[in-house]
C-alpha cells in the first residue's frame, strides 16, 4: 500500500488531536495549525468521541445488535464494537472508511472473531457501500442497523451531495433502525481559519449551520434532546471547559416508517 505522507489526511490529523500514535510529521503540523485556529480543537475531537460512544449505548440499549460504522477513523480505545460489546456481546459491526491508512490499520486491530469487517469504500457511493460482501457478512439489512455517520459528512463538498447520500442509506433501512450523526460547524465561532487547514489535506472542511445539519435526519425522528452540540447530548459527566465553543453538532434520530 502506497501511504502518501505529503498531505495531511483528515483521520490521521484526528489521530493527532486525540492523542494517537498513527500520525507523520505533515498531520501533525496540520493538527497543530488546526489547534491554534481553534483553541477548543482538542477538547471538541475528544467531546465528539464520547458522544460516539454514549450514542453506541443508546442505540444498543435500544435494542439493536449491528451497526454500520462509516468513516471509521483509525482505531481509537474504546473503539465501537468494544463499547457496543460491553452491553450486548452479540453486536456486529461493519467498519467502512476510504481511507486505505485506516483500513489497514482497522484490519489489524478490529476484525475480531466474526463480530467485525473492516471496508475499504467511499461513502460518496453508498450502494457500494450497502452492496459490499464484507459489510453483508456481518449486516443483514432486514434487522434494525445502527448506520453512524460521526465526523464524517463535513469531509463532502455540497456538490457531492451528503443529502442524497443519506437519504439513500436511509433507505436501505429498515424501520427501527437508527442514525447516529455529528457534524463540525461554525455556528459557535468563526472557523473560517480552521477550515484553510483542510484546504492542503485530501478533503476539505465543509463547515454547516444547524439549518443545514437538520434535514440530514429527514425520514427519521430524533431522541431527546435532538440536535445538539456534542457535550451536551445526553451528558454522563460535567461538559468540559469551553464546551459553548465546541463546533460539532451531534443527534441520534430513529427511523420509524
Ligand atoms: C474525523 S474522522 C472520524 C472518526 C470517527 N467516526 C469518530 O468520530 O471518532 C473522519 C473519517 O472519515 C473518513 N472519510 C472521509 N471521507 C470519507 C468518505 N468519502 N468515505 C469514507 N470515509 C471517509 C476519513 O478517512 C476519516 O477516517
Amino acid at each position: 500500500m502506497e501511504i502518501d505522507t505529503t498531505r495531511p489526511h483528515p483521520a490521521r490529523i484526528y489521530d493527532y488531536l486525540l492523542g494517537g500514535k498513527d500520525n507523520y510529521e505533515v498531520d501533525r503540523r496540520a493538527g497543530e495549525a488546526l489547534a491554534a485556529a481553534a483553541p477548543e480543537a482538542r477538547i471538541g475531537v475528544r467531546a465528539n468521541r464520547a458522544f460516539l460512544q454514549r450514542a453506541v449505548r443508546h442505540v444498543v440499549g435500544s435494542g439493536v445488535r449491528q451497526i454500520l460504522d462509516i468513516g471509521t477513523g483509525l482505531p481509537t480505545s474504546p473503539n465501537v464494537h468494544e463499547t457496543a460489546q460491553e452491553t450486548a456481546p452479540d453486536v456486529r459491526v461493519a467498519y467502512v472508511d476510504n481511507d486505505p491508512i485506516v483500513h489497514a490499520h482497522a484490519n489489524a486491530l478490529l476484525s475480531s472473531s466474526g463480530t467485525s469487517s473492516t471496508v475499504l469504500a467511499d461513502l460518496r457511493d453508498p450502494q457500494a457501500v450497502v452492496d459490499h460482501p464484507d459489510v453483508r457478512k456481518v449486516i443483514d439489512f432486514d434487522e434494525p442497523v445502527a448506520l453512524l455517520l460521526v465526523a464524517v459528512l463535513h469531509f463532502l463538498t455540497d456538490a457531492e451531495q451528503p443529502r442524497r447520500i443519506v437519504a439513500d442509506l436511509r433507505d436501505a433501512l429498515p424501520a427501527g433502525s437508527f442514525l447516529v450523526l455529528s457534524h463540525a460547524t461554525g455556528d459557535f465561532a468563526d472557523r473560517s481559519a480552521a477550515q484553510a487547514v483542510y484546504s492542503k489535506a485530501t478533503a476539505t472542511l465543509n463547515l454547516r449551520s444547524r439549518a443545514e445539519v437538520e434535514p440530514f435526519f429527514d425520514g427519521f425522528e430524533l431522541v431527546e434532546p435532538g440536535l445538539a452540540q456534542v457535550p451536551f447530548w445526553r451528558p454522563d459527566a460535567p461538559p468540559p471547559a469551553r464546551s459553548g465553543e465546541i463546533g460539532f453538532y451531534g443527534g441520534v434520530a430513529r427511523k420509524t416508517g
